[in-house]
């Protein structure tokens, strides 16, 4: 699927962005189909409406957080929710993201996710044995849709040896104003500063930092661990923008770092992404994701 320069400059940057990926009658599949999620989504109870803010998500992470990985939950945005709790616009506005198993759980994402070109862009970037890992459907609210903290996906997503690739696809045109992906090219060549993991696996005390007077019946779930000191770059101007049209597919290596900024605009920034891992690495069992069935190779039929 990729050509020479592509996948050199795959190699070179950590990212590569591909325009006219995703065409418009799949791109208005997936949407229609989030909207119907987030629709039909029944919260388990008021207080199980998870806020989500991947700049602290650490204090997002309640037990509905660590269960999404194998199913599909909805996640608010901490500028819709008020003090007392209640959600203050129409549910549709509200979301943050739908996550973590809907290319495995839900039939209009499976398919579009499992296509064969996708499982070939794995390939071209290096991906061997890749196993369908994880996936969210990203609102980025118009008015509100949050920043996302600069990152590497492999602290959320560890193997040895790192393997993790990020598929972002634009549902819609992604643009500066409505906070559009950035990335430090050629961040992927140093290395891992920090571990997200659940703290019942690896054994340790709860982590003091992620424990909270609004989370008291979850304290202390997940942590981050430093591995590097060295400061991820600084956004935005250790960044460039990635202003793509919907339709584009952006392939980011697993420790590039990236980043994107609050959405101030009154146009929303959908976007729907998966993460894929090699089945040849070791997926430990402290990752905060973990899965109570097997992962279905990339590209595979359900
Ligand atoms: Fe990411």
């Amino acid at each position: 699927m990729l050509n020479d320069s592509q996948i050199n400059e795959f190699h070179r940057d950590g990212f590569v962005v591909v325009e006219d990926f995703i065409d418009a009658a799949s791109r208005e599949a997936l949407r229609e189909r989030a909207l119907q999620l987030v629709d039909e989504w029944e919260p388990h109870s008021e207080s199980s409406q998870s806020v989500f803010t991947t700049d602290e998500q650490e204090r997002a992470s309640t037990r509905e957080f660590l269960d999404s990985g194998d199913g599909i939950w909805c996640f608010f945005e901490p500028g819709a929710v008020d003090a007392e709790g209640n959600v203050t616009r129409p549910r549709h506005l509200a979301i943050n993201k739908i996550g973590h198993a809907m290319h495995d759980l839900d039939p209009v994402f499976s398919e579009i996710s499992h296509r064969p070109e996708l499982a070939e862009v794995a390939a071209d970037v290096g991906l061997t044995d890749p196993l369908a890992l994880q996936s969210m459907y990203i609102f980025k609210q118009p008015g509100i849709g949050g920043e996302v903290g600069c990152h590497q996906d492999a602290t959320f997503l560890y193997t040895e040896p790192i393997s993790v690739k990020g598929f972002w696809f634009a549902i819609e045109d992604a643009t500066i104003d409505n906070g559009c992906l950035w990335a430090a090219p050629g961040g992927h060549r140093s290395g891992l500063r920090q571990l997200f993991e659940r703290t019942e696996a690896a054994g340790g005390i709860p982590a003091a930092h992620s424990t909270s007077d609004d989370d008291a019946d979850s304290p202390g779930l997940t942590r981050f661990r430093e591995l590097d000191p060295t400061p991820l770059p600084s956004p935005p101007g250790d960044l460039v923008p990635l202003e793509v049209p919907a339709g584009t597919l952006v392939v980011l290596d697993g420790l590039l770092p990236h980043w994107s900024d609050v959405n101030r605009s009154a146009i929303s920034r959908h976007a729907y992404t998966l993460h894929c891992i090699s089945a040849r690495a070791q997926y430990p069992s402290w990752n905060w994701l973990q899965r109570s069935t097997p992962l279905r190779p990339l590209g595979a039929t359900a």
